[in-house]
Formats: C-alpha cells, sequence, structure tokens
C-alpha cells in the first residue's frame, strides 16, 4: 500500500481529496494536515466521514510528513505549497500540488498574475497534471501542478482539435459557470447564501487568474501564442462547472471531422464521454465524477464551432483528477479509487 498525506485537508478540495483516497483500493491515508483544526477528529469536521476516516488531524511538520508517507497532496491556497514542496521533494516523496505555483512554466507569468516564485526552480521539473493529455510526462514526475478547474474543462476539448490544427485559436471565446465550491471553504461575502442564493453573474471579466495558465498551455500546444476572452460565471449551486467555448474553425473543416478527432483522441480515456449529436452535457450528470462530458455542436451559418464540457470543479477540477495523475505517478491503473457512479438525478 502507498502512504498518502494530505495537506490542506480540512479544505473543500482536500476533504475531496479524502473522500476519494477513503475509497482507494491501493492507498492508506496515512496524515491529514490542518492548521485550525489540528488535534480534531477528521469525522467531526465532515460527518459524513464518520466510520469511514478514523484520524485526527495532525499540524504542519515536514518531518511528521516525510516520515509517514510516499506521496503528498498539498490542497492549500498558492504560495504556501511552494514553501514547502522543494524539502518533500528532496526527501523523495511524489507530490501532486492542487494550488496555481506549479503549474506554470514561466515564472514571470506566474508572478506577474500571483506572487514572487521561491521555488521557480522546480517549475521544469512540474509536469501539469492534465491526465489525458500529458500522462507520459506524469508517469515520470515527481512533482504535478494540478491544473485549475476550469482549465481542465476548457483544455480538454480544445487541444486534441488545436494539436491537429483544426481551429483557428485566436477566434476562440469562453464562458464558463462553476457551482460556489470553486471559491473554497474559507468565509467571504461573495459566497454568502444571499449574495449567490437565486442569482447568477459574470465575475473577473477576461481578468481571472486562470486564463494565463490556459494560454501558456494552448500556445505551447498550438506553437503559436494565443489569446482568447474568457469570462466566468459563479452560479448558485454547490458543484459543478460547465464551460462554452465558440471557435472559428479552419477552412473547410466540418462537424463531422471535429467529432471523429475528438473521438479518436479520446477512445482510450475512460474519464472523457462525448455527448451524443443531439445532447449537450449537463453538471448534473458528471457530478461527483472524475468524468468530463463534452457536446459539439456547430453554427453553420456563422462557420463557428460551439464546444460545451460539463465537470465537477471538486472531482476532475480538482482532487479527482488529482488522485488520477498519482495512480499515473506509481503505475496503477488509472481509474482506482475514481469508479464512484454519478447520479442519476
Ligand atoms: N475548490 C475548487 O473547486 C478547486 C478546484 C481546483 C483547484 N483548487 C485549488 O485547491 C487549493 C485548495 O482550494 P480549496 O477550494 O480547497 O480552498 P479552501 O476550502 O479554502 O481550503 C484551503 C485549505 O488550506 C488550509 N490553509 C489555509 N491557509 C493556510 C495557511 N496559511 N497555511 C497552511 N494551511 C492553510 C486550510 O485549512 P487550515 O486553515 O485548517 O489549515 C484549508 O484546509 C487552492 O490552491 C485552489 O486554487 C480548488
Amino acid at each position: 500500500m502507498t502512504r498518502v498525506g494530505v495537506v490542506g485537508a480540512t479544505g473543500y478540495a482536500g476533504a475531496e481529496l479524502v473522500r476519494i483516497l477513503a475509497g482507494h483500493p491501493d492507498v492508506d491515508i496515512t496524515t491529514l494536515i490542518s492548521r485550525q483544526y489540528a488535534g480534531h477528529r477528521f469525522a467531526d469536521i465532515y460527518p459524513s466521514m464518520a466510520g469511514v476516516v478514523d484520524l485526527r488531524c495532525d499540524p504542519l511538520s515536514l518531518d511528521h510528513l516525510t516520515d509517514r508517507t510516499d506521496v503528498v497532496f498539498t490542497a492549500l491556497p498558492h504560495k504556501i505549497p511552494m514553501s514547502i514542496v522543494p524539502e518533500l521533494v528532496a526527501a523523495g516523496k511524489k507530490v501532486v500540488d492542487l494550488s496555481a505555483d506549479f503549474r506554470f512554466k514561466n515564472a514571470s507569468t506566474y508572478e506577474r498574475y500571483y506572487e514572487p516564485h521561491t521555488a521557480s526552480n522546480l517549475l521544469e521539473k512540474a509536469v501539469y497534471g492534465l491526465s489525458e493529455i500529458y500522462a507520459d510526462e506524469i508517469r515520470r514526475a515527481l512533482i504535478i501542478g494540478n491544473p485549475g478547474c476550469y482549465p481542465t474543462s476548457l483544455l480538454l476539448p480544445l487541444i486534441p482539435l488545436v494539436r491537429n490544427k483544426l481551429l483557428q485559436p485566436d477566434t476562440i471565446i469562453a464562458d464558463a459557470k462553476s457551482g460556489v465550491s470553486g471559491a473554497g471553504r474559507s468565509l467571504s461575502l461573495t459566497s454568502h447564501y444571499c449574495e449567490v442564493e437565486a442569482s447568477f453573474k459574470a465575475y473577473k471579466v477576461a481578468e481571472h487568474r486562470h486564463n494565463p495558465e490556459m494560454e501558456e498551455i494552448l500556445s505551447r500546444e498550438a506553437g503559436i501564442s494565443v489569446e482568447f476572452t474568457f469570462v466566468p460565471h459563479l452560479v448558485p449551486m454547490s458543484r459543478g462547472m460547465l464551460t462554452t467555448i465558440y471557435v472559428t474553425v479552419e477552412d473547410g473543416v466540418g462537424i463531422e471531422q471535429i467529432r471523429a478527432t475528438l473521438k479518436g483522441f479520446y477512445a482510450a480515456s475512460p474519464f472523457i464521454r462525448l455527448c451524443a449529436a443531439e445532447r449537450t452535457p449537463d453538471t448534473r450528470d458528471v457530478r461527483g465524477s472524475n468524468y468530463c462530458d463534452i457536446g459539439i455542436r456547430m453554427d453553420t451559418r456563422t462557420n463557428r464551432l460551439i464546444l460545451i464540457s460539463a465537470i465537477d470543479n471538486l472531482v476532475k477540477g480538482a482532487a479527482g483528477q488529482a488522485v488520477q495523475n498519482m495512480n499515473i505517478m506509481l503505475g496503477l491503473d488509472e481509474t482506482a479509487g475514481l469508479t464512484t457512479v454519478p447520479y442519476p438525478v
């Protein structure tokens, strides 16, 4: 059994990691780290874990972590992982970081949108953990920069088509709608019940920090600098993400070629489901699961392709993909611990 620890276990992404890892056949959760809940039983913080997870939270100590783990998940606000990951890697641990700290190859891009980077020497070694796209690199990696939820929902439909030069990347416009858990568990006015219930709004229009992350990856895939318009929205549901992408196709490209390309690319990818032609994805159909459902439509009047994806922001958008990456790193079945069947209603 592989020994795993979760740092930031009591946050929404961390708790989702605990949920998934508790049902994983090949790992033992050996430590759950929290500042404010150190000493508390995890199941007292999340009663759904009663009888399932019998651990108390530990305070953060790097000696304790390196003694007790083979793999560490860091589910912390950005800036904190880069202060602890170097020591974990030096001790031979594999790390899957859910923050933005190890997602960028270009430290100056990270620094423009986040903080000065204190472990930029590790960025070259870190692998962007979009499991279906970078599995070969993930297999050999010691550090995974797990993608953001918006980038996961947007890059999975786009990358196969960009790689095959079927799209005009500079025409991409995307909007995405996220459930409120995407903002994390800590209290903030914008996620209060009365602020979000029965309401639907855009935020950080064309200035969300996931935009440069997506542009860095799309530019690498397209072989040219790609910039595009991205507008995130907040919807009154606890989890789920629906992304709609509008893009002009290259001359002569039709919907059948788009569908065949995505179908071929994802033929061996158990978590990617292409919707039948008449159906569009629904967040309800992926809730609690690691699936990414993709719908494909063509507006033939404007020659514009419309791609729609649905994921659970906490699973394929965070903890599920993190576990999928661990599975790939350890040479386990990619789906181990991730075979939860979504709710039918
Ligand atoms: N929520 C999502 O849908 C989602 C999706 C993709 C990626 N992510 C990323 O995952 C990470 C965690 O997000 P989240 O939504 O789970 O946030 P969250 O609910 O606010 O949880 C953050 C966790 O970090 C711990 N923490 C906070 N400040 C800390 C500090 N200064 N030192 C040590 N520990 C600290 C918190 O617990 P204690 O205070 O008890 O230690 C908590 O366990 C973020 O980087 C986020 O961008 C989240």
